[in-house]
């Protein structure tokens, strides 16, 4: 046996870590190569970014690829500090939520410094819980998608709430999650991927909270998925911490140019996601009308539940009239489907299609 090593020898010993070796990896929603089809399975937006962000990329110059960007992307952080009304200090830039939420895994867990989340929720979270060798402490949601009480005791180093959740679409309020970060020892990292299709945030809990983090993304509201950027909101001293951790040019100088342009563009921003969310009361109107049990939804998607008719068959038959929606064979999920609110077309289309589909 080499000496500190849990091998016979030096041949059984994989180039990976044991976790590594065992681990799944994390399965992306299918990216299909063809672009006629109806994409409803990655909660990416329908709608272009901004023209800002089209004319900022337009006019990108040499040196800012030749050059290495701003580690920490200040023009950025500024932009996202007024639209957040905090100060830059307050925020950290990051290639996607993605790259937060590995960061934060990083920063906070290990064997004896576990994760909590409630469950079901972004299937990405035990995946990095898992490469750090970390096991989660996994706490059912209600039938109602309440917050469950448990959290607050679990005496994770590093607790996670989605907010609004994903795949449920429902939403906890401030004022829950603020009496959560009061009662936590750990650090509460609210993943509000989503937060740009709800009417309220956790902003304000940065400012009362030491342990607090937020998550944001450009990828949903900002149509920006191809892109990948998002940012963490924290008071400085996490934010400094995390900066320790994350790769020196994590945002590279083209993607933070065209985040900035998005931010900065609150008009268009705000008629996208308005677009979005009335679409939203409508595709939940008519998925009810065909007798799918719905829950309101708080993001920019839904999440049926099919009672008259398996949702992996319904899945199927979407995929044959090239329509994606998102199926999950996970317990308590396999009879549901997740659908991404699409243009009003692509809604319309997907409706006919479920009609002829449930009629057969
Ligand atoms: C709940 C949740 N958090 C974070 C992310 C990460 O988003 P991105 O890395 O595209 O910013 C996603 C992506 O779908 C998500 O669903």
């Amino acid at each position: 046996m080499v000496e500190g090593t849990q091998y016979e020898s030096e041949a059984d010993m994989g180039y990976f870590r044991d976790n590594v070796e065992k681990a799944k990896g994390y399965e992306p929603g299918y990216q299909p190569a063809q672009t006629d089809v109806i994409k409803l399975n990655t909660n990416e937006n329908p709608y272009p970014p901004s023209p800002e962000v089209m004319k900022v990329l337009a006019e990108i110059k040499p040196d800012q690829l030749r050059r290495y960007p701003d580690p920490m992307g200040n023009v950025f952080r500024q932009a996202a500090a007024e639209v957040n009304n905090v100060a830059p200090e307050y925020i950290m830039c990051c290639n996607g939520g993605d790259d937060l939420l590995s960061i934060a895994f990083r920063a906070f867990c290990d064997e004896s410094r576990l994760v909590a989340y409630p469950v079901p929720t972004y299937s990405l979270y035990p995946v990095l819980a898992n490469l750090q060798n970390c096991s989660p402490i996994e706490v059912p949601f209600d039938s109602e998608f309440n917050l469950p009480p448990k959290l607050a005791g679990s005496g994770a180093a590093l607790t996670i709430i989605c907010n609004p959740n994903a795949p449920s679409g429902s939403f906890v309020s401030t004022g829950e999650l603020a009496s959560l970060a009061d009662e936590l020892s750990g650090v509460l990292l609210i993943d509000e991927a989503y937060v740009d299709f709800t009417e309220e945030n956790c902003t304000s809990l940065v400012r009362d909270f030491d342990n607090v983090i937020i998550l944001r993304s450009m990828s949903k509201g900002y149509s920006l998925a191809g892109l990948r950027f998002g940012y963490a909101i924290a008071q400085p001293e996490l934010i400094a911490g995390l900066v320790k951790i994350k790769d020196s040019y994590n945002v590279d100088a083209v993607a933070v140019a065209a985040a900035t342009a998005a931010i900065k563009d609150r008009k268009y921003f705000k008629e996208n996601v308005e677009k979005i969310k009335k679409d939203r009361e409508l595709l939940t109107a008519q998925l009810r009308a065909l007798k799918f049990k719905v829950p309101k939804s708080f993001a920019n998607f839904v999440l049926a539940e099919s009672k008259n008719c398996e949702a992996g068959r319904i899945y199927d038959k979407l995929v044959q009239r090239n329509i994606y929606v998102r199926y999950f064979s996970s317990p308590g999920l396999s009879d549901k489907l997740r659908i991404t609110v699409g243009t009003s077309e692509q809604n319309d289309r997907l409706i006919l299609a479920l009609k002829e589909i449930l009629s057969e």
